[in-house]
């Protein structure tokens, strides 16, 4: 594997939504982000991606793009944008956009030319098709978010256009390439004005199994899961080559991809040195215990579980690339309620988290609010969730005969307005988001759970992630915590996560007791020298360590 400049920096994404607000109208917004920008550089942050800001209905929160050359007036202007680009790179950092490029807006001006002629250039961005009445659909898919991916094309009654995620974000067709020409142009265009690169939105579904067709249904509504047409949708190779090729490669962009279903032999296709993209994000632990019937069937992740999930993806990699390491994202509950196992939070089972994954080969991401370990919202009343996929999924557990309560927790659990409330920066109004109204609520733990405390406090989770950030980046440590290969340590033992990460001159061990009882655990042989606890101490004797209840710790092995 080459080496590349990012490998050794440490991302973060922003929300922009929920970040900063600097006007007071309840929305976060760029010159929010611009006046944070030192608070991220003292945390260690280098490379930031930003969730949609270009101009959208919001239907679904920013990745329902209506105009990709502009950024809402909601969260700011094109100066605004340019002045971030400007102020970040003063400061040694990188700055991402999404790229959304499945699917638009209904109010995108294609698709608007779209509708009043379907048979005309802007129709064939789209796949529109015609049904009679009285015919069936052309296929049985269900969308991302519930119901059939077809919806009546407005203006139109025997027409009906495809879309994978909401009705209000149709599907790009890739395979036009004047499409693909209108989109590389695009990219071209931000990569111009600065921008470092690009997060790839759901970019797997860009190519569909065709000609449509249906597939046994898997739930009582007649329709199929999605996924079962993405396993027969073969050559997405060729649009994301030409993708980086005509994109990515002559600005030398950082890209990284949402990706859900590669097959391991894929993998140097992707992320090789070659690759389509620079990185991608494992989500091997994000989607484990997911049921294709709802949340209802979710199965809860056990430490064990998680561990299995982790290795599973760092052997898959092994040197092939550089994969990009999360505990949560804007789409899913925060990490901490979601890994440790329920009553078992707490400040140190927090830090022992984020040792484990901030440590593993690859880049460690870090989305807004975990560094100071927010945590998930509780909810009381369906009318208090925006999530548009929280609302299909409450809907899908009532009709499976869960009772109001249930499907609530069942938001409370796997929701994505957990990781979507406001940045709690202090113990003022509204966490000091705003000073006005927030568009969502805050987290009523604001006052427990706020930067502010924590930049004061030296044994906060903050103050932890500046130790974890400053350790795999310093130059003694760098040849084995970021470069070095990972071999799990005592894989088989029973909530234990372990692992070591050996590089040209440093042998490092990663040990963390995920359970709330104290254990001992045999050291490999040599001189064991504590580098980073999350608790008082560290007891090293004959050749063992005594670990706490959620102790971690990484030691160099000499
Ligand atoms: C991705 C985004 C998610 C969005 C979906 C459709 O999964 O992360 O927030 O709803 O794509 O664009
Ligand atoms: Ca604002």
């Amino acid at each position: 594997m080459q080496k590349k400049w990012w490998h050794e920096k440490t991302a973060y994404q922003i929300y922009p939504k929920s970040f900063y607000d600097s006007n007071g109208d309840g929305i976060g917004d760029l010159p929010g982000i611009i006046g944070k920008l030192d608070e991220l550089k003292e945390l260690g942050v280098d490379i930031i991606w930003l969730s949609p800001i270009y101009v959208s209905p919001l239907a679904d929160e920013g990745y329902d793009i209506a105009d990709y050359r502009n950024i809402d007036p909601r969260f700011g202007t094109m100066e605004d944008m340019k002045h971030l680009l400007d102020e970040a790179h003063a400061r040694g950092m990188y700055i991402l956009m999404d790229l959304v490029v499945n699917h638009c807006s209904d109010e995108h001006e294609w698709f608007r030319k779209a509708c009043e002629d379907p048979d005309g250039q802007y129709g064939k961005y789209f796949y529109i098709e015609t049904v009679k009445p009285g015919e069936k659909l052309p296929c049985n898919w269900r969308s991302y978010f519930g119901g059939p991916v077809w919806e009546k094309l407005p203006g139109h009654e025997d027409k009906y256009y495809l879309h994978v995620f909401h009705k209000k974000q149709p599907d790009l067709n890739w395979e036009n390439p004047k499409l693909r020409e209108e989109v590389y142009n695009m990219v071209n265009w931000w990569l111009d004005q600065g921008l470092d690169g690009f997060r790839l939105d759901a970019i797997i579904n860009i190519k569909k199994a065709l000609p449509f067709k249906d597939y046994p249904a898997d739930r009582d509504d007649g329709l199929c899961s999605i996924h079962r047409q993405l396993e027969e949708a073969h050559g997405v190779g060729l649009f994301l080559g030409e993708l980086r090729d005509r994109t990515f490669l002559p600005h030398n962009a950082f890209t990284v991809g949402e990706v859900f279903n590669e097959k391991p032999e894929e993998l140097p296709d992707f992320i090789g040195d070659q690759g389509y993209f620079s990185s991608m994000y494992d989500f091997e632990e994000t989607i484990f215990g997911q049921s294709p019937m709802g949340w209802h069937e979710n199965v809860d992740i056990t430490p064990d579980d998680y561990k299995a999930c982790v290795f599973k993806t760092q052997k898959k990699i092994a040197e092939v690339g550089f994969i990009s390491n999360i505990i949560e994202n804007h789409d899913e509950p925060r990490g901490v309620c979601h890994y440790i196992p329920e009553g078992d939070l707490s400040l140190t089972s927090k830090k022992m988290l984020a040792t484990v994954y901030f440590l593993l080969r690859g880049l460690p991401w870090i989305y807004q609010g975990q560094e100071i370990g927010m945590e998930n919202l509780p909810v009381s009343d369906i009318g208090e969730v925006d999530d548009i996929s929280s609302h299909d999924a409450y809907q899908v557990a009532l009709d499976a005969g869960c009772t109001k309560e249930e499907a609530l927790h069942l938001i409370e659990k796997y929701g994505r307005d957990n990781a979507r409330t406001p940045y709690q920066w202090n113990g003022s109004a509204q966490a000091g988001f705003t000073t006005g109204t927030p568009w969502l609520r805050v987290n009523p733990n604001y006052h427990r759970i706020n930067l502010e405390a924590q930049k004061q406090d030296p044994d906060s989770l903050y103050q932890y992630y500046r130790r974890l950030i400053a350790l795999r980046k310093s130059a003694e440590y760098k040849d084995a915590l970021v470069y070095g290969t990972l071999v799990p340590y005592n894989e088989e033992e029973h909530n234990l996560m372990a692992y070591e990460r050996i590089g040209e001159q440093h042998r490092m061990l990663i040990i963390a007791n995920f359970q709330k009882e104290a254990r001992s655990v045999q050291l490999p042989a040599g001189e064991a020298v504590v580098v980073l606890t999350n608790a008082k101490e560290a007891q090293i004797r004959d050749g063992a360590i005594a670990l706490a209840g959620y102790q971690a710790v990484v030691l160099e092995i000499k």
